[in-house]
């Protein structure tokens, strides 16, 4: 009885000098200690031995017990230092370093100017029930000009000087290709506003911009009149320039719609040409897939950056586009209104 004790102890400490993890460890001592271990088998054995023989059986398995116990501790110890250095060799701290830095305070971001007021005028339209959505930048010629009235070679296309792209596409000239579109989306009746970055290959000054922005307006239902168009345009004015004005139209010429206008304002005394504006041409309704005997509809397109400029009385565009911090940090609070 005292070689098979041996023998299981024996097999024990083997099995945990091979143990590879804690776990290993640990299932090892449990298969031989354990409630149902090899050695508790043969302990519970020695009840029926001849009593003679009990006292030294039993010496000989407490000691198989304590070296079970004894070797399992040291394993596990040896595997923990193990990992304990290979940790080291791959993550250290130099301790000898100087403290970093106290943090910087966060710097807080500000909005920038058109911003503020892009998301008034979509505030505006929200409550009027329009969608606000954006179209691609790099636009095709067919959404940028043909299905809006201005087919190649028409001189209309010299009206907004384009920057065009190599393969064939252009960067939005206006906004209005996301009329079509919207057509193309969306059966009527449709409204909806596109407030965004448009591009024209201007030589920039203090009053022109190569990139700038735009809001457009594009209505579409049964019966839409002029007189529709003008409440929805004074609403939009007097919300962004906080007080009530008074508006006139004048007759333009934009391909794309019939009749067509410019809308003035009266801001501090004098007439401002602020926007383009009309009813939806039939050709661009047939464009955009819509029967203009049964829809119509009005569309505006204001820039909004000249507004940006009167509000806050910034003498040069270049500063809205110039990423100058000293420029953007004047609106940090205060802008609205
Ligand atoms: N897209 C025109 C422009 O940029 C503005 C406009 C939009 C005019 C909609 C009429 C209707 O000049």
């Amino acid at each position: 009885m005292r070689d098979e004790i041996e023998a299981l102890a024996k097999a024990a400490l083997d099995a945990l000098a091979r143990a590879a993890t804690a776990a290993e460890v640990e299932a090892v001592r449990q298969g031989c200690l354990g409630r149902k271990g090899t050695l508790q088998g043969v302990l519970r054995a020695i009840g029926r031995l001849p009593p003679d023989q009990r006292g030294p059986v039993g010496q000989a398995a407490n000691a198989a017990r304590a070296a079970v116990e004894a070797a399992a501790e040291a394993r596990r110890e040896a595997l923990r230092g193990a990992q304990e250095a290979a940790l080291a060799e791959t993550e250290w701290v130099d301790a000898t370093l100087p403290a970093p830095p106290e943090p910087r305070p966060r710097a807080a971001g500000t909005l920038h100017p058109v911003t503020t007021l892009a998301r008034q005028v979509e505030d505006t339209f929200l409550r009027m029930g329009f969608e606000v959505l954006d179209g691609p930048w790099a636009e095709d010629e067919w959404h940028n000009f043909t299905a809006l009235n201005i087919p190649p070679d028409h001189p209309a296309r010299d009206l907004q000087d384009t920057f065009w792209l190599a393969d064939g596409s252009l960067l939005r000239t206006h906004t209005s290709p996301v009329q079509v579109r919207l057509m193309e989306n969306r059966p009527p009746p449709i409204r909806a506003v596109c407030i965004g970055r448009v591009f024209r290959q201007e030589e920039v000054d203090a009053t022109h911009e190569n990139t700038f922005h735009q809001v457009e307006g594009f209505y579409v239902d049964r019966e839409v009149s002029v007189a529709h168009m003008l409440f929805v345009l004074r609403t939009l004015l007097a919300e962004i320039l906080q007080q009530e004005v008074e508006v006139r139209l004048r007759p333009s010429y934009f391909p794309f719609v019939e009749p067509g206008f410019e809308l003035d304002v009266t801001f501090r005394g004098r007439w401002l040409e602020l926007l383009g504006c009309g009813l939806v041409h039939p050709d661009v309704l047939r464009a955009g897939g819509v029967d203009p005997g049964e829809w119509s509809g009005f569309a505006f397109g204001m820039g909004i950056d000249r507004l940006v400029m009167l509000r806050h009385g910034i003498e040069d565009i270049r500063h809205l586009m110039g990423g100058d911090l000293r420029f953007l940090r004047q609106f940090a609070s205060g802008v609205e209104g």
